[in-house]
């Protein structure tokens, strides 16, 4: 089996080109560093997946994953779309200079500032999520006398298996039109009748992190499906994004483009089936993109051994760069990066510096003997890591790195204790 990670002839681990140990020295550590071409590469990856079968699309990368000004310069130079979530992303990628007709705007409660926000800097295509949205966007384009391509969002009833937390296609969710009480449908004929929107098509996101391709397909089938049966002929359908990525040997997930190969065939025999017009697919992959891509480098302090129970080995970061194994219970793989390949003498739990005792970056990993100043690289931490990260304990940042063609450039900043003070105020 090929190992998810790169080594040099000496046998280290490498990001980009680097050795992970050169990066944590130069950088410090915790440190997020990011293989910039293999992001490329799964970018290009889904694109063809669509370019082979002459399919219109968008590859919409769902920025919730990993928003900075670099990822996005990254995703505008490689033709794809991006899907914000919020102002604050908006803002990131106008300060990328990202071009704002491809970008799309998801979220159940955009705020009234968002959507004017959205308005004026003519992002692309605003995905409205409930009624009280579609009311309110209608209300900010009639005012300026706008039109804005819109998507509706419906949740199709299909239940992605994954963690309850980030399943969102079933019924009982806050996201999307209801379509069993008739909601996605009266939505529809509203927007369709109102000359402020052009209503473009629809979209679902069913879940996250999703290996079973057959969700995707009933997603897709209960789509096309719909429209059918509601005589719309969409330009667009949007299946969101989920595709499972692997995080451990447990995981065996078949390539993220495979899932969209699916997808579009689904749509296409589908429309054939009804006679209808075949739509531009467009999809919105975050984690797939990124999560592969990223490892987080920390180092080695202190270790406790429980006897009889456990060692706990204890690293530089935690809960504060990576929430997720606290979070969803995740489980990651980690590799001394010195010695990736050594046989593995122990397993330990590496947890964090954070005063929780949740705070754990890997369960059970077996390693080899450790000591301390070892650099350790959590694998496949790109997605949903930087993204979540936050100040817990008042602990500062880690800084980003991207790494390409053996060159390392530093995209985010480490935070220092100025910034962690930054927005406080004397009260006294
Ligand atoms: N589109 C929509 C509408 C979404 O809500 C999401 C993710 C995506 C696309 C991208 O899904 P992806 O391809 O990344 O699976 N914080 C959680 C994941 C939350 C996902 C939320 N929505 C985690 O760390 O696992």
């Amino acid at each position: 089996m090929t190992t998810p990670y790169e080594t040099n002839a000496a046998g280290h681990l490498t990001v980009g080109g680097v050795e992970a140990n050169e990066l944590a020295a130069r950088f410090g550590t915790p440190l997020y560093a990011y293989d910039v071409s293999a992001m490329r590469q799964q970018m290009r990856d889904f694109k063809r997946v669509f370019t082979e079968r002459q399919v219109d699309y968008a590859v919409s990368y769902a920025s919730k994953a990993f928003a900075t000004v670099a990822m996005y310069e990254v995703a505008a130079q490689e033709g794809m779309h991006i899907d914000v979530v919020s102002g604050g992303e908006t803002y990131t990628a106008l300060e990328a200079n990202f071009p704002m007709s491809d970008v799309s705007f998801n979220g159940n409660n955009k705020s009234e500032e968002e959507l004017v926000m959205a308005i004026e800097n003519n992002l692309g295509t605003i995905i409205v999520d409930n009624f009280f949205e579609l009311h309110l966007l209608h209300d900010l384009l009639a005012e300026r006398d706008r039109v804005q391509n819109i998507l509706l969002r419906i949740t199709p009833g299909v239940e992605a298996h994954t963690h309850d937390y980030i399943s969102t296609g079933q019924t009982d969710s806050k996201f999307g039109f209801d379509v069993n009480s008739g909601q996605a449908q009266a939505a529809l004929q509203e927007a369709l009748a109102d000359p402020h929107f052009n209503v473009l098509g629809v979209h679902a996101h069913i879940g996250s992190q999703i290996f079973d391709v057959t969700g995707f397909q009933m997603a897709a089938t209960k789509l096309v499906d719909l429209v059918h049966e509601w005589g719309f002929n969409p330009k667009v359908i949007n299946t969101g994004g989920g595709f499972g990525i692997r995080y451990t040997e447990d995981d065996e997930p078949i390539p993220a483009s495979d899932f969209v190969a699916a997808i579009i065939d689904t749509i296409a025999e589908k429309t054939t089936e009804y006679g209808m017009p075949m739509p531009a697919v467009w999809i919105e992959p975050g984690r797939s993109i990124v999560g592969p891509a990223g490892v987080s480098l920390y180092t080695i302090g202190s270790r406790k051994d429980v006897p009889g129970i456990r060692s706990y080995l204890a690293v530089d970061g935690g809960m504060g760069d990576n929430i997720r194994p606290a979070l969803y219970q995740a489980k990651y793989e980690a590799v001394l990066v010195n010695q990736p390949e050594a046989p593995a003498e122990e397993v330990v739990r590496v947890a964090g510096k954070y005063c929780e005792s949740g705070d754990v970056l890997v369960w059970e990993q077996a390693l080899p003997k450790t000591k301390v100043g070892d650099v350790l690289a959590v694998l496949a931490t790109g997605a949903y890591g930087y993204s979540m990260a936050s100040n817990y304990n008042r602990n500062p940042r880690p800084a980003v790195v991207f790494v390409e063609n053996g060159e390392a450039k530093v995209v985010v900043e480490r935070e220092s204790y100025q910034d962690i003070v930054r927005l406080d105020r004397h009260y006294l």
